[in-house]
């Protein structure tokens, strides 16, 4: 990657790589391998740390410890690797919300929302029926990852392992805290309802990709959705996007999709470089489960007004701070395809072009 005036925006995923974090949430349920970028450390004080990772195994992701909360709001998404069956998870997944601990159950690409002091989980993979697995990423809206643990089955050792060692240097991933008041996980104890289902949601493709958009949901993507813009050959068809009023009004909306083809994303006039209020991040992944470190494809990225140009050749964060034009973005080929998670701090998509 050449080295420029906006170098420091790039951001390899493997920089969250940490001795130790392999083993940080390592249980059977949890991450074969995952990267996880936080403001604090990774992203330049962005409001946001986000994961990426991917799941074979099944049960229980942090036995004895959950329901668990965060002070700020966070999205779970759980997708399938198959750039050409978005439909299909490879997995089944129950996951509960509340203090009631309402059993949610999806096999299918699903997105959850937990506000911002809300208890969520335990989450439970009961079965995996893809061969290589699926994919789960968070969007949580906090620079520094904190829980409160308020499951009843805790042990001592767990808890140890959750405090940093003042005397490492090492700051820990995640600001860990364990309640008074502790839920029990069992079978009598979790309940049926419908209290949350408007915290589930199924990711669908629903962009401008696929289909023509009608004048509300025009506006959700400011300019990009005017002047005879439309997407290029780059894009996905399957392409998801969900925004705040989908995510419990969230200041969040994001995209998925796995992109397959070559090419320009975005087709208009002019050069193509547009500016947003809010910050956004661009997560370029791998969906290769046995190298997270393998992107497979080569893309590259217009920024700034003077359009200053990156290449992109491994799974990397593209730090957008409001206000910084950025685009064209040109896929130069693929290998493999690549996972495209584009998240962005506000409601909507608000866009305006600049050149
Ligand atoms: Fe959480
Ligand atoms: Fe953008």
């Amino acid at each position: 990657m050449a080295t420029g005036k906006y170098q420091h925006l790039f951001k390899p995923l493997k920089t969250a790589e940490i001795p130790g974090q392999e083993q940080f949430f390592k249980n059977t349920g949890n991450a074969d391998v995952n990267r996880w970028l936080n403001g604090r450390d990774h992203l330049d004080g962005v409001a946001l740390n986000f994961s990426w990772g991917f799941y074979t195994g099944l049960g229980d992701w942090h036995p004895g410890m959950d329901p668990h909360i965060h002070p700020y709001p966070e999205a779970l998404g759980f997708v399938g690797l198959d750039p050409d069956r978005p439909e299909y998870l490879g997995a089944e997944v129950d996951f509960c919300l509340g203090k009631e601990l309402e059993v949610h159950t999806f096999d299918k690409p699903t997105v959850v929302v937990a506000p911002g002091g809300f208890l969520h989980c335990p989450l439970v993979t009961k079965n995996v029926t893809s061969p290589i697995g699926y994919s789960f990423f968070i969007i949580s809206l906090g620079a520094d990852p904190t829980t409160r643990w308020m499951g009843d089955g805790m042990s001592e050792e767990q808890m140890a392992r959750m405090r940093p060692d003042p005397d490492s240097g090492i700051k820990s991933p995640m600001n860990s805290s364990f309640s008074k008041k502790r839920y029990r996980f069992a079978e009598d104890t979790v309940t049926h309802g419908n209290l949350y289902t408007h915290y589930v949601k199924p990711l669908i493709p629903n962009t401008m990709t696929a289909r023509p958009l009608d004048e509300e949901e025009k506006s959700l993507f400011g300019e990009m959705a005017l002047n005879g813009r439309k997407p290029g050959p780059g894009l996905s068809e399957n392409a998801v996007w969900m925004f705040g009023p989908d995510l419990a009004g969230m200041k969040l909306n994001f995209c998925w999709a796995i992109h397959s083809q070559p090419g320009l994303w975005m087709r208009g006039p002019g050069r193509g470089a547009h500016v947003h209020p809010y910050d956004e991040v661009l997560v370029l992944a791998g969906t290769e489960p046995a190298d997270i470190n393998y992107l497979g494809a080569e893309i590259q990225i217009d920024m700034g007004p003077e359009h200053e140009r990156y290449v992109i050749d491994e799974p990397t964060a593209v730090v957008l701070p409001a206000g910084v034009p950025h685009n064209p973005i040109v896929t130069r080929w693929v290998d493999k395809p690549f996972g495209v998670l584009m998240i962005s701090l506000g409601p909507d998509h608000q866009t305006t072009y600049v050149d």
